[in-house]
């Protein structure tokens, strides 16, 4: 079978001021107005072969309910909701949960899943899914690749010989980069030799803790204290907080998958996007006629190729080009386009301020 395990940790700062710690953007409808990122996550899953009965879903404690309420009447509706007491990024977070999985279904692949990326066509995601799922069970640590737009060093860099390649099975990964910086991202993206790595992943749970030993041995010891002595109540499995406090911080991508020399790759073309800034929603959502994507009461006017949404009041413009517009209760957002990375500046001064 295939156990999804949902990683919902993140508080996407680079969306505020819609996406807040309490109410991050993984748990709010970015996208469609009918469901929110972790929701349509979990529905994007319903029609793919060998599908678990089960997810495990990791998050962060404070968000417990939000999370089991969110997943009811979902394509995922049972779920193990592992609580983190505090993030330490996803190699942890993965690791915790692959122990959980084990202990429930030691044959089961993994399919890691970020809940807050955008994918247009499910069927092609699932039918990727699909096709890395042998080479998985063969022993593999399969990534899911897209062809990149353009150089973006907030992503990592999967180099595979994509050019003997026939059909949609997985590929040899001969070299994982992540986050390169300006320069050598060009560069790959000029070669035509690599993928973005779409931060999905696919692994025996057994694979993945054999690798992260190899690599991250404390890592691994501190999360199976966590997991042994986690409680559970109803869904929720709180892992113990002393031994997940002392993990150290790290991503899958730093602590694994740049090491391994076990991956593969599948290259899908499925309208995958990384939610990751208000260009990036924009570019992900159909724009009219004048390029606007508006969301709620927005009155546009001789306006051009702008992020406008309101929450509460209308908002209205005139003569403006370019721009990001978000309206919340108790912040508004004007940023130019092309210098949305930078909001995230305005949550760390927040955050500093207090
Ligand atoms: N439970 C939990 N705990 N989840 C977490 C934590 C944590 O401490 N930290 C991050 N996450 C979740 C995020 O909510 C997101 O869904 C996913 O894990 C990935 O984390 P990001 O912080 O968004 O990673 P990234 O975007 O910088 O980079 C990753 O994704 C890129 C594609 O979007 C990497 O895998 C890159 O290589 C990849 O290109
Ligand atoms: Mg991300």
């Amino acid at each position: 079978t295939i156990t999804p395990l949902i990683l919902s940790g993140g508080s996407g700062t680079r969306l505020w001021p819609l996406s807040r710690e309490l109410y991050p953007k993984q748990l709010l409808p970015l996208v469609s107005p009918q469901e929110t990122m972790l929701q349509s996550t979990v529905n994007r899953l319903a029609g793919l072969p060998d599908l678990a009965g089960r997810a495990v879903v990791i998050c962060n404690e404070s968000h417990r309910f939000l999370v089991a309420e969110q997943l009811r009447g979902t394509a995922m509706e049972r779920a193990d909701i592992l609580l983190e007491p505090a993030g330490r990024n996803t190699a942890p977070a993965v690791c915790a949960g692959a122990l959980h999985a084990q202990d429930t279904d030691p044959e089961t692949l993994l399919l890691v899943m970020p809940a807050d990326h955008a994918i247009a066509d499910p069927a092609a995601f699932r039918d990727a899914v699909h096709a890395g799922a042998q080479a998985a069970r063969d022993g593999a640590l399969v990534t899911f690749g897209i062809r990149p737009a353009y150089a973006e060093t907030g992503y990592g860099y999967i180099r595979a010989d994509l050019q003997g390649q026939s059909g949609q099975g997985p590929v040899a990964v001969a070299e994982f980069v992540e986050k390169p910086d300006l320069t050598t991202a060009e560069r790959y993206v000029r070669s035509g030799d690599y993928l973005w790595n779409s931060g999905l992943f696919l692994f025996r749970a057994d694979r993945f803790l054999q690798e992260l030993e190899r690599f991250e041995p404390d890592m691994l010891a501190a999360c199976r204290e966590a997991v042994a002595g986690a409680s559970q109540d109803l869904d929720f499995v709180r892992l113990a907080h002393d031994a997940f406090a002392r993990c150290r911080s790290d991503s899958i991508d730093y602590a694994v998958m740049e090491r391994t020399r076990d991956a593969m790759v599948v290259p899908m073309d499925p309208g995958w996007s990384d939610l990751g800034s208000w260009a990036a929603l924009q570019a992900a959502t159909d724009a009219d006629g004048d390029g606007n994507v508006t969301q709620g009461d927005v009155y546009a006017h001789d306006s051009h190729n702008s992020y406008i949404r309101s929450e509460h009041r209308l908002v209205a413009t005139v003569g403006v080009e370019n721009a990001v517009i978000v309206e919340t209760a108790d912040a508004v957002l004007v940023a130019d386009r092309d210098r949305v990375q930078d909001v995230k500046a305005i949550v760390d001064r927040l955050r500093r301020d207090g």
